[in-house]
């Protein structure tokens, strides 16, 4: 992904700091963890990546907020969201299983001083579950943004190699949504509500932008969408071959996920995006 990189611990707190005094509203935090196992143990570690890295981020930039992934896949040495079981050919994701790591993983972020958790795993049953357990544990202040329309896409493509979680076996299409598929959609939407989501997230975007307009309009609750790096990397890619302006077209798409519904916007372009409305 062209101008993105992992950032270390140590510089963690630097780069939140810039992002902050340039007026970025808030940053979503993922790890890569030192090492990664079948129970993907590093996600709710104490001392894990994200929860060090948020400690250094409240301690420097306190004002920003700062929203954690909640996921197992960076963690789990076979790539794949949650816990899963094998037998010959197949594999099944075991959704219990799974949905209590992942609860436990956002207990650890609010530990740290996450502001927000945002479950991206789409298992059924997690919102309920995060809330239920962060409220046990005295978190009753931190929100969640559901990633409740997360599709099935080929455009998560460069974030995976970026992060280092391509699944290893089989693919994401037993957890996440059929792009043709916009009444489970809206069914999803309407289950993490219920079930506690602060704000609702539809993944990816550009393509999507019925969904988030149907989802702004049904529900009319917080909505997010989330730019994601195969829609970057290919603007990118023709800004780099001399066919796009690159502060021109990136304007245009976020007035873009502006119109069609969107309060929040989650792009890779946040920094440069703050200059240029500065312009
Ligand atoms: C992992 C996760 C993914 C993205 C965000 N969180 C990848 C996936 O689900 O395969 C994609 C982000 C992007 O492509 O920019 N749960
Ligand atoms: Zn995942």
């Amino acid at each position: 992904m062209p101008g993105i990189c992992q950032h270390a611990g140590k510089e963690i707190a630097a780069v939140a700091l810039r992002a902050y005094e340039s007026g970025v509203q808030a940053v979503l935090l993922f790890g890569i963890p030192k090492s990664k196992d079948e129970q993907a143990r590093e996600a709710y570690a104490e001392n894990g990546v994200v929860q060090n890295a948020v400690r250094q981020i409240k301690r420097h930039a306190p004002d920003l907020t700062v929203i954690t992934d909640v996921c197992l896949c960076e963690y789990t040495s076979h790539g794949h969201c949650g816990v899963t079981r094998r037998d010959g050919e197949h594999f099944h994701v075991l959704n219990d299983e799974s949905v209590e790591l992942i609860a436990k993983s956002a207990v650890s972020h609010a530990v740290a001083g996450a502001d927000m958790i945002a479950p991206s795993d789409m298992m059924d049953g997690r919102i309920g579950a995060v809330r239920t357990a962060l409220d046990q544990a005295g978190f009753e202040q931190t929100g969640i943004m559901s990633y409740a329309a997360k599709f099935s896409s080929v455009f998560y493509g460069p974030f995976r190699d970026a992060a280092e979680s391509p699944p290893q076996f089989g693919d994401r299409r037993s957890y996440q949504m059929d792009p043709a598929n916009a009444d489970e959609a809206l069914r999803e939407v309407e289950l993490d509500l219920a079930e506690g989501a602060d704000i609702v997230l539809v993944k990816p975007a550009l393509l999507y932008l019925d969904i988030l307009w149907r989802v702004r309009e049904r529900f009319g609750r917080p909505t997010a969408v989330y730019h994601v790096s195969g829609e970057f990397a290919m603007v990118k890619a023709a800004v780099r071959d001399g066919v796009l302006d690159e502060r021109a077209a990136v304007l245009e798409i976020m007035t873009s996920l502006k119109r069609a519904g969107a309060d929040f916007i989650i792009t890779y372009w946040a920094l440069e995006l703050m200059e240029w409305l500065k312009e």
